[in-house]
């Protein structure tokens, strides 16, 4: 895979996606935004035995300090409009993953690059990380899907502070009111911690990996019933061939192997 702006590592299917601008403290031009959507959309088809994905900033100063801003000044409000559609579909490829996607924050993660964040199915912190939605200093309101998220995920009335203050939080407030699952004491840590807990999810079954992805996120989407969702992809998994030998290893009180069918 060759991104301009992302570097790309692949350890037997456990890839690293690294957004490269360490320059503009990681921010998301139009390059970045369209590598993401490239690989999450279509690249990764071509990768063999894809386990997981992790997401982090080159340096330690940033994971992604928001949208290029430096791109905003001639945009009238249909192309405004639009770039925040084709990053709202981006996060969307990344939210509806079918393999893991964990964002590892290191340094600041403000605007877009927060909602990166919480695009992903889980984040951890390195220590020096700081979060918020700084748009409103800029006239703004978040682009990439904070007005939703957020909400999702600290409940309304801490959004609605964070959103409306454009207060920046540290990693430790972050985990108390659950924007962040762990903080480790540095981007060292912090990878070699996403790694210990995706390599525990490739030990399980794929498809049930995939399907429960599926099912948590129908919760979020109002156009979809996440019951009916759960129950019909119960029924997909207990006959596929991955339960068959997961029930079976147990009764034979030995370690499944899984294939993903
Ligand atoms: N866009 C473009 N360039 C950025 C940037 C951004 N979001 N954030 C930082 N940079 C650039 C700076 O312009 C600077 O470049 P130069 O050296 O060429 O001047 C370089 O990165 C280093 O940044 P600072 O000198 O500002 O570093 P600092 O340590 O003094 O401050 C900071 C760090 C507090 C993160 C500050 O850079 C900052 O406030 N950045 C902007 C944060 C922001 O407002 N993000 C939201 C963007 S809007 C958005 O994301 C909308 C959306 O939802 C889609």
């Amino acid at each position: 895979m060759n991104y301009d702006a992302l570097l790309y590592e692949n350890n037997e299917g456990h890839i690293t996606l690294t957004i490269n601008r360490p320059q503009a403290l990681n921010a998301i031009n139009k390059t970045v935004m369209t590598e993401l959507n490239t690989f999450f959309g279509n690249d990764f088809k071509s990768i063999e035995g894809l386990n997981s994905v992790i997401i982090t900033g080159a340096g330690d100063k940033a994971f992604v300090a928001g949208a290029d801003i430096k791109e905003f000044a001639s945009l009238d409000a249909a192309a405004g409009s639009a770039l925040s559609k084709y990053g709202q579909d981006t996060y969307m490829l990344i939210e509806n993953f079918h393999v893991p996607v964990m964002a590892v924050v290191n340094g600041f993660a403000l605007g877009g690059g927060c909602e990166l964040a919480m695009a992903c199915h889980m984040r951890i912190a390195s220590s020096n990380a700081k979060f918020g939605q700084p748009e409103v200093n800029l006239g703004l309101i978040p682009g990439y899907g904070a007005s939703q998220r957020l909400p999702q995920l600290i409940g309304k009335s801490r959004a609605m502070e964070l959103l409306l203050t454009a207060d920046m939080i540290k990693a430790d407030e972050a985990k108390s009111i659950g924007l962040i699952n762990h903080i480790a004491e540095d981007k060292n840590d912090a990878l070699d911690l996403a790694s210990t807990i995706l390599k525990k999810i490739a030990t399980k079954g794929p498809l049930a990996v995939a399907k429960t992805i599926q099912a948590v996120n129908a919760y979020y989407d109002e156009s979809k019933d996440g019951y009916k969702v759960e129950h019909e992809e119960f029924g997909f998994c207990i006959a596929s061939e991955d339960c068959k030998e997961g029930s079976l290893a147990f009764v034979e009180k030995r370690r499944a192997v899984f294939t993903g069918k």
